[in-house]
């Protein structure tokens, strides 16, 4: 991560007179550069200044890149405002449910009156729902009044596509198939003071069948841990007390570095920065999980009493159809493995109902996996056909009826015992850290447990990014409310 003042330095080098650098981030530099001079331009024009919008429709990842692409706004003059107000409008998008791209294509209609009536509007779309070749054709087809359209692989290139489509006043799409590029020290706006998402690898190799994620971030490429480490020590000089370490499958961190280096190597590392209180990480796959890593985390005091285990399925046949490479058994001597050497830890999972072939034996192997690991929390997803996925032209696709009935079945297992297992910590003193002033009660303020639980108890916005020790004297089934015990904040 590069400094704000450093990074000035650097554009105020670039010669705009000269051809643009080949190199990145140089390159990038030059495109800020010069699409400050669009934006100044068009701002004088308007005598006012250009606003945007970024809305993120995925996951963490999502987030981060959404979290670059509001740094290059920022860093070209434009002005972060609401959607409904924006003068560019990006939607960010995920594709991982067929749901996901019918909720986009809503929301680009609605924009559609809008760019009609302001000739400055512009619309942009990226993320995952691009990479996929049938979506940009419908888009070119129907949605002709998009203006810029670009993938995954290429977030950092923002500011050299608005360049291209002020020059150009056409509908510019650059889209990547793959890349092994991984471009450091642009700009980026962090959505919180106090917390934050840090990539460590990007893309997938693990191609379950039913995931289009393989197909639309591409190979699975790890970023050097020097580069992990300095962005880590920058953003705990800035205030940051927790770090999400982000990636696909982050127990394969590592693999293709020279030299090699382990996740749980990565951990001990990113424990050793002052000031980073709180590790996170997303995602594990149960089948890379190992022992060092289980050691590193009961040991550490900074790495978060959480770990999300996606389950996916219980029957051993489905998990073998999904190509996951674990057996129900496998999976469940992992679980209790974790469970005996971090006995306070947090447990959640991802599932997928009506998998296709997921007969009712099948679902009750679900169910009793459910029931052994008592997760913490699960977020449960209905099988969502994705062209192109090994998966979608599997036989025995199940009838929306059964997978409705399955999916209410399984919620509320999954919620009666989630309720129970995070009730264990009434009456417990535990640190919290503030996020934010409640929204619906403002005498209140809202953190998180390390084991990710929210906490709602008195106190006021002097508090957000603080970790203070807060009694949990009621839980309300998903949350609790609390008392913070002294007045004196922890400092860090
Ligand atoms: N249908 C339903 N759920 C899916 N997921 C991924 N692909 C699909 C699909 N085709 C779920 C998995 C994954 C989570 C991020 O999304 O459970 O862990
Ligand atoms: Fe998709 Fe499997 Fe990769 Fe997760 S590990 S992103 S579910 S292919």
């Amino acid at each position: 991560m590069i400094e704000n003042n450093k990074l000035e330095e650097m554009i105020e080098t670039i010669d705009l007179e000269g051809v643009a650098p080949t190199k990145e981030p140089l390159r990038q530099y030059y495109f800020i550069k010069k699409a400050r001079e669009y934006v100044k331009e068009a701002n004088n024009k308007l005598g006012r200044t250009l606003t945007y919008c970024v809305v993120n429709f995925g996951c963490q990842m999502n987030a981060r890149d959404s979290e670059k692409l509001c740094g290059v706004f920022d860093s070209i003059g434009y002005l972060e405002t609401t959607e409904d107000q924006a003068d560019f409008v990006i939607f960010n998008t995920c594709t991982v449910r067929e749901n996901a791209n019918d909720k986009v294509y809503g929301r680009l209609g609605r924009l559609k009156p809008r760019k009609q009536k302001n000739p400055h509007m512009m619309i942009g779309l990226c993320g995952c729902m691009m990479q996929e070749g049938l979506v940009v054709e419908k888009l070119k087809n129907s949605y002709a009044y998009v203006d810029l359209i670009f993938g995954t692989h290429n977030v950092f290139k923002l500011a050299e596509l608005i360049c291209a489509r002020f020059e150009s006043g056409d509908m510019v799409i650059d889209i990547w198939e793959d890349t092994n590029k991984i471009v450091e020290d642009l700009p980026v706006e962090r959505k919180y003071p106090f917390k934050s998402g840090v990539n460590i690898m990007f893309g997938c190799n693990n191609f379950c069948s039913y995931c289009i994620v393989p197909y639309v971030r591409g190979r699975e490429r790890s970023r050097e841990p020097i580069a992990i480490i300095n962005e880590i020590e920058k953003l705990a000089k800035d205030g940051v007390k927790e770090v999400m370490l982000l990636g696909q499958n982050v127990n394969s961190y590592g693999k293709s570095l020279e030299p090699k280096m382990t996740f749980a190597e990565l951990l001990e590392e990113v424990e050793k920065v002052e000031g980073i209180e709180r590790i996170r990480f997303m995602t594990s796959h149960p089948k890379d999980l190992s022992d060092e890593l289980i050691d590193v985390m009961a040991q550490s005091k900074k790495v978060c009493k959480h770990l999300h285990l996606p389950l996916q399925s219980g029957s051993t046949k489905i998990l073998k159809q999904m190509n996951r490479k674990y057996t129900k058994k496998e999976y469940l001597t992992l679980a209790a493995k974790i469970k005996t050497a971090i006995p306070d830890i947090s447990l959640t999972t991802d599932i997928i109902v009506g998998f296709p072939g997921e007969t009712e034996e099948d679902f009750e192997d679900t169910l009793e996996v459910v029931r052994k690991v008592r997760y913490d929390s699960a977020f449960t997803f209905i099988y969502s056909k994705r062209t192109g996925t090994p998966a979608a032209v599997m036989e025995n696709q199940i009838s929306d009826e059964v997978v409705k009935e399955r999916f209410n079945r399984l919620l509320k297992e999954v919620q009666t015992i989630s309720a129970q297992v995070t009730c264990v910590h009434e009456g417990n003193t535990m640190d919290v850290l503030v996020e934010e002033v409640n929204t619906q009660d403002d005498s209140l303020v809202t953190g998180r447990l390390s084991n990710n639980l929210l906490v709602h108890f008195k106190g006021n916005a002097d508090l957000i990014g603080t970790i203070v020790p807060v009694k949990l004297t009621k839980c309300m089934g998903f949350y609790y409310l609390g008392e913070q015990v002294n007045s004196e904040m922890k400092e860090a």
